[in-house]
């Protein structure tokens, strides 16, 4: 069957081990690398929209099912869950079953991988069109020996690689592959054997020896420091907005989801609140979730004349579903009218109340400019606002 230039791609990700050589009393895809489970970082590395990913299947223990489910409605990209089998064999064939007949490749990853190399998926993408299947591996460089009791015997390792995941397969392949693998009663501790054993062809893509799996004690200390390091979906964030409102409208006034005055409104297609559309970008940015103009178009009719306090609502849930919340907002508000001092409490109050914060984590300045600039002269009114956003840590399944 001939594959499409543009691949309709699923995931499976295989989560349903116990990590008996790990060990501990929680399965190794629940534990928490610097507070994110394996398996909520391994679907999370797969939503980001330059993967093209449409669907994601979790094989996970049976138990923690519903605990997965949650995880549905903060996914970008649809996410099933099924439960897993006794072996990972068996974890993929059940996770397959949610495959639609209209996807054309899939890829099988390993939760224990946190650490999968985005930038080679553009090859296994190529590489499963061309082929059919393909899979990140890194070429061994170590001397190899076959260890009889005190006797050493070196093996050539010449064309020998260290194979990992995601390894991508056409669907009918992989279909097969599983089908053969099933009615034969062969485990595999990878898909591409299964894929080999039916003759179906698989290309190896150089991938890095950090995504290493996750298997004993000591991988998962190096995996913790590692992560550590870069710290980067942990981090706090740093947002910055601004925005500009011309002045004369028929009103009201709304400034910071507080209404100053029955007239004498900003002129824009919502209701023209500067100061939250600033926030939103702020929030937005944090997240490095593009800005208010792709999430809210101006030629949408569904915004017309809205209240901007459920553009940032709506902004909080885009920020829920990247995995952030806001943390804290700092505003200034440059307006020569009206006096704001007498609002910024109930300001304040208000979008705190949005953010779901406590309104100490809110601040709004004002200002004037002395007379200079657009502001000065009335015409309209400019406001920046910097936020912060944190991870969201999820906890172990209940
Ligand atoms: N896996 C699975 N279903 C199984 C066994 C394993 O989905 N019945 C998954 C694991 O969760 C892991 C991947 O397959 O993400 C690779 O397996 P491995 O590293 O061997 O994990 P475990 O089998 O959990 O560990 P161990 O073999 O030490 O028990
Ligand atoms: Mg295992």
């Amino acid at each position: 069957m001939a594959t499409p230039s543009s691949p309709r791609i699923a995931v499976i990700i295989a989560a349903a081990g116990s990590g008996a050589r790990l060990g501990g009393d929680i399965p190794k895809p629940w534990r928490l690398l610097n507070g994110q489970s394996l398996v909520e970082r391994a679907w999370r590395s797969f939503c980001p929209e330059s993967l093209h990913v449409e669907r994601i299947v979790l094989a996970v223990d049976a138990p923690y099912l519903p605990a997965t489910l949650e995880f549905a409605s903060a996914s970008l990209v649809p996410l099933h869950a099924v439960a897993g089998g006794a072996t990972r064999t068996a974890s993929v064939r059940h996770a397959l079953r949610e495959i639609p007949d209209s996807i054309d490749l899939v890829a099988v990853h390993d939760a224990a991988r946190p650490f999968w190399p985005v930038e080679i998926w553009a090859d296994l993408v190529d590489a499963a069109v061309r082929v059919g299947g393909s899979v990140p591996a890194v070429a061994v460089s170590d001397t190899l020996k076959r260890v009889q009791g005190s006797t050493l015997e070196t093996v050539d390792r010449a064309g020998l690689w260290a194979v990992q995941t995601p390894q991508m397969f056409r669907a009918d392949l992989l279909h097969g592959a599983h089908e053969a693998a099933q009615r034969d009663g062969i485990d595999a501790t990878d898909d591409a054997e299964l894929v080999r054993r039916v003759g179906g062809a698989t290309e190896v893509v150089p991938s890095s020896a950090a995504n290493f799996k996750i298997t004993t004690a000591a991988d998962w200390a190096l995996a913790e420091h590692l992560s550590e390091q870069g710290n980067a979906p942990m981090a706090m964030r740093i947002g910055f907005g601004y925005d500009a409102h011309r002045l004369g409208g028929p009103g009201p006034l709304m400034l910071g989801g507080v209404r100053l005055a029955d007239s004498g409104g900003l002129i824009g297609h919502s209701d023209g609140d500067a100061l939250l559309h600033a926030l939103c970008d702020a929030l937005l940015g944090a997240a490095a979730l593009r800005d208010i103009g792709h999430h809210f178009p101006p030629d949408d009719p569904r915004f017309k004349g809205c209240d901007s306090r459920e553009l940032v609502r709506e902004t909080v849930q885009l920020l829920r579903v990247a995995g952030f919340a806001p943390a804290q907002a700092d505003a200034t508000v440059l307006a020569e009218h009206p006096r704001l001092a007498p609002h910024v409490t109930a300001m304040c109050t208000t979008i705190a109340a949005d953010l779901g914060l406590d309104p100490g984590r809110v601040s709004v300045k004002a200002t004037t400019t002395e007379g200079m600039g657009f502001v000065g002269r009335g015409e309209g009114i400019a406001a920046q606002v910097v936020a912060t956003v944190l991870p969201i840590r999820q906890g172990t399944p209940r």
